[in-house]
């Protein structure tokens, strides 16, 4: 695991957008999006480079379950900093009203199985909540321990009892690249906790069994905590 220090949210933006443009020039990659407020500015710097989308196709490490023009759906929020040539990339899980949150994961992780034949992401962009959950790994839920063979599951996360599409465990670790965002200074002390601290405390610390590239790209206000 590498952390990367930048000045602040915008040099990381533009550091996060330039990293996965040269890897969609070496040919076709899929690009797992992040949720939340973090990773926007990436996705609005994705727009100012040379990126070809045909050679890109995007999912969504995490989704509310809600539907796809709900304020809160992380699809929605993508594609609105999203550039408009980037919106038919997306793959977004199903969502309808009578529909079970555990038939549409298998539902997606069907499709993201389809385009990962190789069983490897490509490239997956995390974020990093205060408390340290990931996705929509929170701490204490049951899709922490989602069998090996899964990819996706519907997780109930008991503290906003709301329910949620995350990716598993078991994706993270066979990911080629993963790219955790964070910002800000709230996320300092679990951030130095997580990296150096003993395993076990944090979902986010799942990561340190990843057999790909794992990059934390931080700002300054984040890695206040951590040692110099
Ligand atoms: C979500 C995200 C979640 C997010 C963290 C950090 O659906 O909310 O996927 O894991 O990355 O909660 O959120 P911020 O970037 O808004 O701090």
């Amino acid at each position: 695991m590498q952390v990367l220090v930048h000045p602040d949210g915008e040099a990381l933006a533009r550091a996060a957008a330039s990293t996965i443009a040269e890897r969609a020039a070496g040919g076709p990659i899929t690009v797992g999006l992040a949720g939340g407020s973090t990773p926007g500015p990436t996705y609005a710097a994705l727009g100012e480079t040379d990126i070809d989308w045909e050679a890109v196709t995007l999912w969504l490490s995490d989704e509310r379950w809600v539907p796809h023009d709900a304020p809160e759906s992380n699809g929605r929020k993508a594609l609105e900093r999203l550039p408009a040539s980037a919106a038919g990339r997306l793959i977004r899980p199903r969502f309808t009203a009578y529909l079970d949150p555990a038939d549409s994961a298998v539902h997606y992780e069907a499709q993201l199985r389809a385009i990962h034949p190789d069983g490897r992401p490509d490239v997956v962009i995390l974020g990093m909540g205060s408390d340290g959950h990931t996705a929509s790994l929170f701490p204490s839920s049951e899709a922490l321990h989602a069998p090996d063979n899964r990819w996706y599951v519907a997780n109930h996360v008991a503290s906003l009892d709301v329910w949620r599409l995350t990716v598993t465990p078991a994706l993270l670790r066979a990911a080629d690249l993963v790219l955790v965002l964070v910002t800000g200074g709230d996320k300092a002390g679990v951030l130095a906790d997580a990296i150096n601290g003993p395993d076990g405390r944090y979902p986010i610390q799942l990561l340190r069994n990843s057999e790909g590239d794992v990059r934390f790209l931080v700002d300054e206000a984040a890695a206040a905590a951590l040692p110099t």
